[in-house]
């Protein structure tokens, strides 16, 4: 991961909110929510909560469960809060790697596309084991690799081809960079997490994403600073590419989408 991969700032949150949340991540937010039926919990920690995606579906589907919502960058926080207003939910600020909260004192911790944005994962998984108690579990999702996201993985491909020095390699390095289920099982065990279970869930974006899906990705994710640093012109050619190539996509198969969900118990 590069010093700003974990930057969600400026002009990213809204941008993230408005055109990437609805194709990317709302569908496996409905996942995690159905899974999370079979669960028992009342008190819930969310971390890398961003602008909401998750909350906003599962706050409303477990009214009685108390919810704490954080994330590391104030702006998401901000723009989360001002979006989604649920009163079972607190929202505040916190890294994934120092949680602020007591030694078991929660039943549930989600997090939904933010591991592979923790610098150390077993150091943050550890920390989530830390405030669960006995029992307790930890459900959340990465990404499968980029190979099974051809959305995702049209965007690298155009843009990486079309710049480089430096290359915008955001997409395949962060959020698609942690993508092998061995090794986010492994990572969770060492965190001392038992009974872990990986499953693929599958998913295709919403008919129409691939002006949402290139917006949000160019504007609303750290992918924006890299390409901050490239001519406009020649960001603007690589841009039109990507979308015909998403056009063609979205034609043929639909933009298919691949995560893994993963449980645990502390
Ligand atoms: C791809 S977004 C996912 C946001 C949200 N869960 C969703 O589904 O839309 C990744 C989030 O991880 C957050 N993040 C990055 N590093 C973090 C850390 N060390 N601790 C907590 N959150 C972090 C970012 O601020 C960003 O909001």
């Amino acid at each position: 991961m590069s010093g700003s991969d974990a930057t969600f700032a400026g002009s990213i949150p809204e941008n993230y909110e408005d055109f990437l949340v609805p194709v990317l991540f709302t569908p496996f937010a409905d996942d995690l929510v159905v899974f999370a039926r079979d669960l028992e919990f009342s008190d819930v920690l969310e971390i890398a909560a961003g602008t909401g995606a998750l909350t906003a579906r599962f706050a409303p589907t477990f009214p009685d469960a108390v919810i704490t919502a954080t994330d590391l960058n104030k702006a998401m926080v901000d723009l989360a809060q001002e979006r989604h207003r649920f009163g079972n939910v607190t929202w505040r600020e916190a890294d994934a790697q120092a949680l602020p909260f007591a030694d078991a004192s929660l039943d549930l911790v989600l997090h939904q596309f933010g591991a592979m944005f923790f610098p150390d994962r077993v150091a943050a998984y550890s920390e989530m084991r830390r405030v669960l108690r006995p029992g307790g579990a930890m459900l959340f999702n990465v990404w499968a690799p980029l190979s099974a996201n051809p959305g995702s993985e049209a965007i690298h491909r155009v843009l990486t081809a079309h710049l480089d020095d430096p290359s915008p390699g955001f997409i395949a390095r962060t959020p698609f960079g942690y993508a092998d289920p061995e090794q986010v099982m492994l990572d969770v065990s060492l965190a001392g997490f038992t009974d872990v279970v990986v499953e693929p869930v599958h998913a295709v974006s919403p008919e129409g994403s691939a002006l949402s899906l290139l917006r949000g990705m160019t504007e609303g994710s750290p992918l924006a600073l890299e390409l901050a640093q490239h001519e406009p012109e020649a960001v603007a050619r690589a841009v039109a590419e990507a979308g015909a190539e998403l056009d063609r996509l979205e034609k043929g198969t639909g933009l298919e989408m691949m995560a893994w969900r993963i449980i645990a118990s502390a």
